[in-house]
Formats: structure tokens, C-alpha cells, sequence
């Protein structure tokens, strides 16, 4: 694994290696002994992405380069492509990067000499929130055969539904879509029930926000969308005991999660941005070595 952009792109077995070296982050910090640079390039708004990547490469012993769009030389006209390139030549090592093209990886990572991680492509995929999403089910669960879990919501316009989607169907997850009309995604192949169906039969509930920034959707009434659709204090009632709430957050409370079930029992939504840290320490870890920049050897385990 040379960089990391998509979920397809990954084996069964490189995702439970992934989860099991994130889980091991936890309570072992590991600092690397040489000096390396990161560049966090993030051409779209972020609090957990970007700050857990800054906290793991802190814990990690990886400066960290500094980069606003909004006062560097995109402001000038530079692509993406000369952007990267610029931050590998000053002596980057590790570039993450989210922009709002789907694809922007495609055409970028063939010439540049440096791993890159994918923190979020437009619509199209998120895999490093994918990762923390599927470390969340598995501190619960413990495996993934036979779980069933629904994705609820904007599923059209969120790639943390299309990364999630994937990444859970090839480890053995019965994965559903629940949408409002409009917000389905038809491309992909999983089957579509509501959302009093889902609550009722589903071990995990994955809640998205409407992504207002990425369609001209027509004026909603908050408080009918929640009814319609959204996880109601009524509709939590009926969930199965064991079940849990997931939502990548920011959440839209009031909208497709009632506000008094943020921080209920059942809600791991503070765990998924907890568990982000040690799944991207471990996706660093594990590209650099593959680019040969770390071993276990050129480390030291800190307190
Ligand atoms: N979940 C997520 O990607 O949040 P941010 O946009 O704040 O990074």
C-alpha cells in the first residue's frame, strides 16, 4: 500500500491489520527517532480530520508543516498537482490531503515520490474516517461477519457512505442505505429500507448529515425531516439492546439525530473522533514503512 485514497483498495486482511495496529496505539506511543515533515493540505473545511492528523503526527514525533489556502499561493492560480509537488520538494515526507474534487488523487500520486493520504475526496470517498468508523464497530463487536448496518442519510452526497459502504460489505457486514427521496445513491448496489425498518433490525446505526455544501438542495423544514427520517427519541426506543449510534459528525442535532441522543448510551460519536487519532497514526505508520521511512527498529516507546 503505497498511499492511501480508497477503501476499494484494500484487502480484508490489510484492514483487520490496520484496526488491530490502531488498537495497539492506543496504550503503546511510539515516537520515530528521525525527522520527518508532514503537509496537511486541506482545501475544505475541517475540525476532527485535520486536528487528529496534527495530534497523530505530534504522537508520532512528525513535524508538521503549516498550510492555510487561503494565504498560500493557490491564491495565485497553483494547482493541486504543483502544490504537492512544492511540499515534497522543501522536504515533505508524508503529504494528507482533502479537497473537493472526487478524484483529485487521480493524476497526482503516479509523480510524486512521497506517500499520500486521502482525507477527503468531494463526494467521492474518506477512507481515513472510514477506518475509525470500522475500529468503532470492532471494539464493540469484535468481528464483522453477519452485523447488520445501516447508512443513513444523504447517502448521495457523502463519501463517508461510500467508503463505509464498501469497506463494511468486504468484511462480511450485511450493509442497508436508508435516504429521503433524492438522497439515495442508485450507482451502488445495496439494498434501500426505511429508517423504522433499520432501527429495528440494525446492530449499528451510521447517521450522516445533509451535505448542504455539495447540492443546491430545495429549502428543508428541519423539524419534518426528523420525523420523517431521522433517529427520533421514539425510534431510538426500538432499537435492539446491544445496537449503537455512529455518525461521522459534525452533527446537524435536531435534524437526522434528536439532540438528547448525541451523548446517550447507545452513541459512540465522541469514541469515533477518540479512535481517530490511533487509526491514523497506524495508516502513517503503516505507509512508512512501506516507502521504507520507518521500522520497528527506528523507534522508541514513549510513556
Ligand atoms: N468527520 C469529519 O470528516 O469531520 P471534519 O470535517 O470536521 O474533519
Amino acid at each position: 500500500m503505497k498511499h492511501f485514497l480508497s477503501t476499494k483498495d484494500l484487502t480484508t486482511e490489510e484492514m483487520l491489520t490496520m484496526l488491530e495496529l490502531a488498537e495497539s496505539y492506543r496504550t503503546n506511543h511510539l515516537k520515530l527517532d528521525q525527522q520527518l515533515f508532514a503537509a496537511n493540505l486541506f482545501y475544505e473545511p475541517s475540525t476532527r480530520t485535520k486536528m487528529s492528523f496534527l495530534v497523530a503526527q505530534k504522537k508520532l514525533g512528525i513535524e508538521t508543516l503549516g498550510f492555510q489556502v487561503e494565504d498560500s499561493s493557490v491564491t495565485k492560480g497553483e494547482s493541486l498537482y504543483d502544490t504537492a509537488k512544492t511540499f515534497e520538494s522543501i522536504g515533505a515526507s508524508l503529504l494528507v490531503i482533502r479537497h473537493q474534487d472526487d478524484n483529485w488523487y487521480k493524476g497526482i500520486i503516479d509523480n510524486l515520490s512521497v506517500p499520500v493520504i486521502n482525507a477527503g475526496a468531494g463526494k467521492g470517498e474518506h477512507p481515513t474516517q472510514s477506518m475509525l468508523d470500522l475500529l468503532t464497530i470492532y471494539q464493540e463487536y469484535g468481528h464483522f461477519n453477519g452485523l447488520n448496518i445501516a447508512i443513513v442519510g444523504d447517502i448521495k452526497h457523502s463519501r463517508v457512505a461510500h467508503s463505509n459502504a464498501h469497506a463494511l460489505q468486504t468484511l462480511g457486514a450485511n450493509v442497508y442505505f436508508t435516504a429521503a427521496p433524492g438522497f439515495e445513491d442508485r450507482t451502488l448496489d445495496f439494498p434501500y429500507i426505511s429508517i423504522d425498518e433499520a432501527v429495528e433490525m440494525c446492530d449499528t446505526l451510521m447517521l450522516l448529515r445533509i451535505q448542504h455544501e455539495r447540492h443546491n438542495d430545495e429549502q428543508y423544514d428541519a423539524t419534518s425531516y426528523h420525523e420523517a427520517y431521522g433517529l427520533t427519541v421514539e425510534r431510538e426506543k426500538k432499537m435492539q439492546d446491544h445496537a449503537i449510534i455512529l455518525h461521522p459528525a459534525p452533527v446537524n442535532r435536531g435534524v437526522e439525530i434528536a439532540s438528547e441522543l448525541v451523548e446517550c448510551n447507545r452513541s459512540r460519536i465522541f469514541k469515533q473522533m477518540n479512535n481517530g487519532v490511533c487509526v491514523r497514526m497506524a495508516i502513517i505508520t503503516t505507509l512508512l514503512k512501506e516507502w521504507g521511512m520507518h521500522n520497528e527498529n527506528s523507534t522508541y516507546k514513549c510513556s
